[in-house]
């Protein structure tokens, strides 16, 4: 399995796991409409910390959780000692042994260099009938995080952020997945406004977390002046009185491999 870091460098894995919905109750569902019975085999693609592996594991199936990033695997490993981990690249991977389904939360938007790549790469992995069930960010997701974002850059005269994620809208993903080699059974796209509990600083910890990164490419001297015009941007659509919340809409789907 050869390994390329499609996450950002600076990873925070514990405010990730606690405040970005990798969490019971929010990912719960996911693992419902999984359905993973004994005994089946289960590759968990893009599994961070692995906190959706240990669920799955816990209902008895055999799961390998993939990651790209170094650091989430570590946490992964230190955290859940009898599951199995590994770094891998969801654009390039294969396994010695096929699965009957895939799994994977809140991972297919950091692949975005090559989509159609990641669904052959899982069609691969999967028996004749096995099963894909993901939920990741769809159209929509971030507009006002992001729309902060690229306003906050083009008003202090730097270059407009390459942003690293795909957000695919329904008919276009659904398309992908029929021609990678799958059936559609079951494809939503839905709000899902999140708080951010571990984002004091609100639509500022936010790029910090996620897209720290694009602050490298940033003057020092710059970086807070443009953060506190992105919470002044993002403001009016996501601070409420109980704080702040993210512009989260979800893609969630389950397909079948032919
Ligand atoms: C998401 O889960 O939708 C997401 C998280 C971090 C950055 C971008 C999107």
């Amino acid at each position: 399995m050869r390994y390329e870091t499609p996450s950002p460098t600076r990873w925070n894995a514990r405010a990730y796991d606690s405040s970005f919905g990798y969490v019971s109750p929010v990912g719960a569902p996911l693992v419902d409409l999984l359905d993973p019975r004994p005994g089946e085999r289960v590759l968990d693609l893009g599994c961070g910390t692995g906190v959706m592996t240990a669920e799955i594991a816990a209902r008895g199936a055999h799961v390998l959780g993939i990651d790209g990033s170094h650091a989430m695997i570590e946490q992964a490993i230190a955290h859940h000692p009898g599951l199995d981990f590994t770094v891998g690249d969801g654009h390039d991977f294969t396994v010695a042994q096929s699965y009957d389904a895939v799994f994977s939360n809140a991972a297919l938007h950091w692949m975005s260099r090559d989509p159609d790549a990641v669904i052959d790469c899982v069609r691969e992995a999967l028996r004749p009938g096995g099963r894909f069930v993901a939920e990741m960010g769809g159209a929509g997701n971030c507009a006002a995080l992001t729309s902060a974002m690229l306003t906050a850059w083009r008003e202090h005269g730097l270059r407009e952020p390459e942003l690293p994620w795909y957000f695919p809208g329904p008919a276009e993903y659904a398309l992908r997945l029929e021609k990678g080699g799958f059936t559609v059974r079951l494809l939503e796209h839905f709000d899902r406004p999140t708080p951010l509990d571990e984002c004091p600083d609100g639509a500022a910890d936010w790029v910090r977390l996620f897209a720290g990164r694009l602050l490298d490419q940033v003057p020092p001297a710059t970086v807070g002046p443009l953060l506190r015009r992105v919470n002044e941007l993002a403001a009016p659509a996501l601070r409420r009185e109980s704080g702040w919340m993210a512009d989260y809409v979800r893609l969630r789907f389950a397909a079948e491999r032919h």
